[in-house]
């Protein structure tokens, strides 16, 4: 069985995340969503279980694909779900400079290999910090974030 962990912060999930989601889904046995936080460094719009509660709820329909929060290195949540390769979206070429030297270092740290997909035109504009931004000025999130969420994220992102 092949499996592929897609690692994020998911502050909150975009229609972004869950255009690379579904497309791992399709390509592995099985998928694992990891929300990654740092402990030390807690941070962000939502808590870790708002995002695992926002990353099931789009991931519903999808019977090979399960979230789970890590905490600390991607090396470590890597050996924890024991995943073949990590899965990356790339919408420009400066993500590619990061993910490069990202893959690079997990690669380094602990034997891990780095799938990149590129981002499908109707998204790659979108990402979870323009989320942010739109929702907390007050602007629609519809076509941003999914359906099923979008008035759990409107509504915090608007109490802010
Ligand atoms: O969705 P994001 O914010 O681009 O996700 C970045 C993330 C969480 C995948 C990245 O910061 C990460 O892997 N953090 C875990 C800490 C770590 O392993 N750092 C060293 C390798 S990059």
């Amino acid at each position: 069985m092949r499996t592929a962990l897609y690692p994020g912060s998911f502050d909150p999930v975009t229609l972004g995340h869950l255009d690379i989601i579904r497309r791992a889904a399709a390509l592995f046995d099985r998928v694992t969503v990891g929300v990654l936080y740092n402990a030390q460094k807690p941070s962000g719009a939502f808590s870790i279980p708002e995002r695992l509660s926002l990353v099931e709820a789009v991931c519903k329909g999808l019977p090979n694909v399960e979230v789970h929060a890590f905490e600390g290195l991607l090396v470590e949540a890597v050996r924890t779900c024991r995943a073949d390769a990590v899965i990356r979206a790339l919408r420009t070429s400066a993500d590619l400079e990061i993910e490069l030297q990202m893959a690079r270092l997990n690669r380094q740290l602990g034997g891990v290999e780095t799938l990149m997909l590129a981002a499908s035109p109707q998204v790659v504009h979108i990402s979870s910090g323009m989320v942010r931004e739109v929702g907390r000025l007050g602007g629609s999130l519809e076509g941003l974030v999914p359906e099923a969420i979008l008035p759990r994220v409107t509504q915090a992102l608007h109490q802010e």
